[in-house]
């Protein structure tokens, strides 16, 4: 295991009803005029955007309001909420919503309180300052609850990239599980495909003696393929959403990531599919990881092959280790398959002729360096033919 720091100092608040409390953790976390930002209205329909105003109404607590955030948003809205938090004296911002409100209100708490364009954060610079934020969230996926990441598309170029820094976690988060109840089934599965390919992105490293946070891993990756079946069934499961939801925060709040390299191959060649089609992250990613782990699979056999039997309950055979390996990845793309998800480029409405440009974005796109990947390192050509396997 390599050194680490580790400091995640979100608060939780789990459970039903919790959203009535919004406006009292704003409060105990500094904000006093509020910008609320949401998406294209599943929380006006769901009636929540107007509890969590009753909430922050019942507090004292001054707001003003910013909604329309598209999935994989957009750099546009950013700008505009900027200007809002700046005319508006904002001390406060509150995402209520998926990850991609989440995101885009990070950029914006970043960009309210800095000089230049908060594209630089974009382009490797590190968020150390950022107004307060606090999430209320409707969708286990992308993990930007407890995150300090945030991943937005600039317009101009249709570049998605990620910034990361401590100023982006966010102060406090409201998990209500019977707020993901109104989730469509293909939104759902894409959550649950987000949460496994964090968890994978982890599990292939190259650091060894690893045990503690292997074994987190997989339990989560266990719990996911465990509870997914049986939100897909029956959409209003409380239990088995609540269970999703805190798997999908574990996911990616990095406390199964830490001493270890990890991967992000599989996030970087996927970024690429939802920045040209606006596909959903989740369904591009369930195209995306069978491919690279097949491409990648050889660089350690019996990394996917522990996956295989620990997690997909595949025989070990030890005069083969490959074919263990194999079956895993093959288990992995049935799960998915079996929720709904797409499985190849014309399921996802991806295109032949795009491949070229989006392998030379991935490798060498805005701020990019000629590769990716922290397990293989991947160049324009591996990730090229990555592309390929998923036709
Ligand atoms: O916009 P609304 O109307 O709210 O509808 C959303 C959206 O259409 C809908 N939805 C969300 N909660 C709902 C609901 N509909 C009914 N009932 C509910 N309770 O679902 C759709 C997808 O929402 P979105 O926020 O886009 O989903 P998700 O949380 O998967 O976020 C995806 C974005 O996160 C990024 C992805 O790249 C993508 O842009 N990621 C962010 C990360 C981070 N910040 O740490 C890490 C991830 O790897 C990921 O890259
Ligand atoms: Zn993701």
């Amino acid at each position: 295991m390599d050194n680490f720091t580790f400091y995640a100092p979100t608060y939780f608040a789990f459970g039903r009803d919790t959203e009535q409390d919004t406006g009292k953790y704003v409060r105990r976390f500094g904000g006093s005029k509020v910008l609320v930002h949401f998406g294209g209205g599943s929380v006006v329909r769901s009636g929540l955007l107007d509890r969590v105003k009753k909430s922050l109404e019942g507090e004292g607590i001054a707001y003003v309001e910013l909604g329309g955030v598209k999935p994989n948003p957009r750099s546009g809205l950013v700008y505009e909420g900027i200007e809002l938090c700046r005319r508006e004296g904002v001390d406060f911002v509150l995402a209520v919503g998926g990850g991609s409100t989440i995101d885009s209100a990070k950029a914006i708490a970043a960009g309210a309180v800095y000089d230049g364009d908060f594209w630089d954060y974009y382009q490797g610079k590190l968020v150390e300052h950022a107004l307060p934020l606090g999430t209320v969230l409707t969708i286990a996926a992308a993990g930007s609850e407890g995150s300090p990441d945030s991943v937005i598309t600039h317009e101009n170029g249709m570049f998605k990239r990620g910034a990361t820094g401590e100023g982006l976690r966010p102060k406090f988060t409201i998990l209500n599980p019977a707020l993901t109840q109104t989730l469509p089934p293909y939104q759902t599965a894409c959550g649950v495909t987000d949460i496994m390919a964090h968890l994978y992105e982890r599990y292939l490293t190259n650091t060894t003696d690893v045990e503690c946070t292997d074994r987190m891993i997989e339990a989560l990756m266990l719990t996911m393929i465990n509870e997914a079946p049986k939100v897909m069934a029956d959409p209003n499961d409380y239990q088995a959403r609540a269970n999703i939801l805190w798997a999908g925060m574990m996911a990616h709040n990095n406390s199964c990531g830490v001493g270890r390299s990890q991967d992000w191959a599989s996030h970087d060649i996927e970024h690429e599919l939802s920045a040209v089609y606006d596909c959903a992250h989740g369904a591009g990613l369930a195209v995306v990881m069978p491919a690279v782990f097949t491409y990648n699979m050889q660089h350690n056999v019996m990394r996917f092959a522990q996956a295989a039997v620990r997690v997909w309950g595949c025989e070990m055979d030890f005069a083969h280790p490959e074919r263990t390996a194999k079956a895993g990845i093959e288990a992995l793309r049935s799960f998915l398959i079996s929720i709904g998800m797409p499985k190849n480029f014309a399921e996802l409405g991806a295109k032949e002729e795009d491949i070229e440009k989006m392998a030379h974005s991935a490798c060498h796109g805005d701020a990019r360096t000629g590769s990716i990947g922290g397990f293989v390192s991947l160049n324009q050509q591996d990730v090229e033919n990555i592309y390929r396997l998923m036709l």
